[in-house]
């Protein structure tokens, strides 16, 4: 059983579509242990609620300095003893004592297709204006594992999107969401929970199954 703690800090889309494939099937074998959140008005958390997941809020506003967070939250999430954290919208840089100790134990979903449009500055609509601004046609989804780096992580999955001629960035994000970000990282869940992701000299190697 893959224990995993999803971490959240706005609507809580991707944590529903993770309830969602727990509760229909799509992922087998796992269990949401925890939500954590750092923003306590967060609808995300009212999801954990209504489907009985403990939840709990920690934010770098209520620590004198980022090391006391870092290592608060650190602390908080060992609690729980998951094998798996599911950044879904989560918009706090993680501790790097967390990436270390969770080498290739965190995964984070990015709406666009990573090299393009992520990295510092590149988050929620900005990536959507982004795909605009440049007028590429074809933009998505990426689930990767979390490095030191922004975004720059190995690529577990990736989904393509279509641009479209009146697109706003806010009609894209919901389409690249409802496209890819909601099947992709249950996807990646599923394929974590089975052993059949391995990182092989930076890259990820998925395993038949
Ligand atoms: C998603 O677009 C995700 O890719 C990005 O933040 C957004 C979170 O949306 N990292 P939600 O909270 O899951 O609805």
């Amino acid at each position: 059983m893959l224990k995993i703690a999803v971490c959240v800090s706005g609507g809580g889309t991707n944590l529903q579509a993770l309830l969602d494939a727990v509760d229909s099937g799509v992922i087998t074998d796992t269990k949401i242990s925890v939500v954590i959140s750092n923003n306590k008005n967060a609808y995300a958390l009212e999801r954990a609620a209504k489907a009985g997941i403990e939840s709990l809020c920690i934010s770098p506003k209520d620590f004198h300095n980022r090391e006391e967070f870092n290592r608060e939250f650190l602390r908080k999430l060992n609690t729980y003893q998951v094998d798996l954290v599911v950044l879904a919208g989560f918009l706090v840089v993680i501790p790097p004592e967390m990436i270390s100790q969770y080498k290739n134990r965190i995964i984070n979903i990015h709406p666009s297709l990573i090299p393009s449009f992520c990295g510092k500055g590149y988050y929620g609509l900005k990536v959507h204006e982004g795909v605009l601004n440049r007028g590429v046609k074809i933009t998505g989804a990426t689930v990767h594992f979390v490095d030191e780096g922004t975004d720059t992580g190995p690529i577990i999955l990736q989904k393509e999107v279509l641009v479209k001629e009146n697109d706003t960035p806010e009609i894209l994000q919901r389409r690249v969401m409802e496209e890819a970000e909601w099947n992709l990282l249950p996807k990646a869940v599923e394929l974590i929970a089975h052993n059949r992701i391995q990182v092989k000299d930076g890259k990820v190697v998925i395993t038949e199954g």
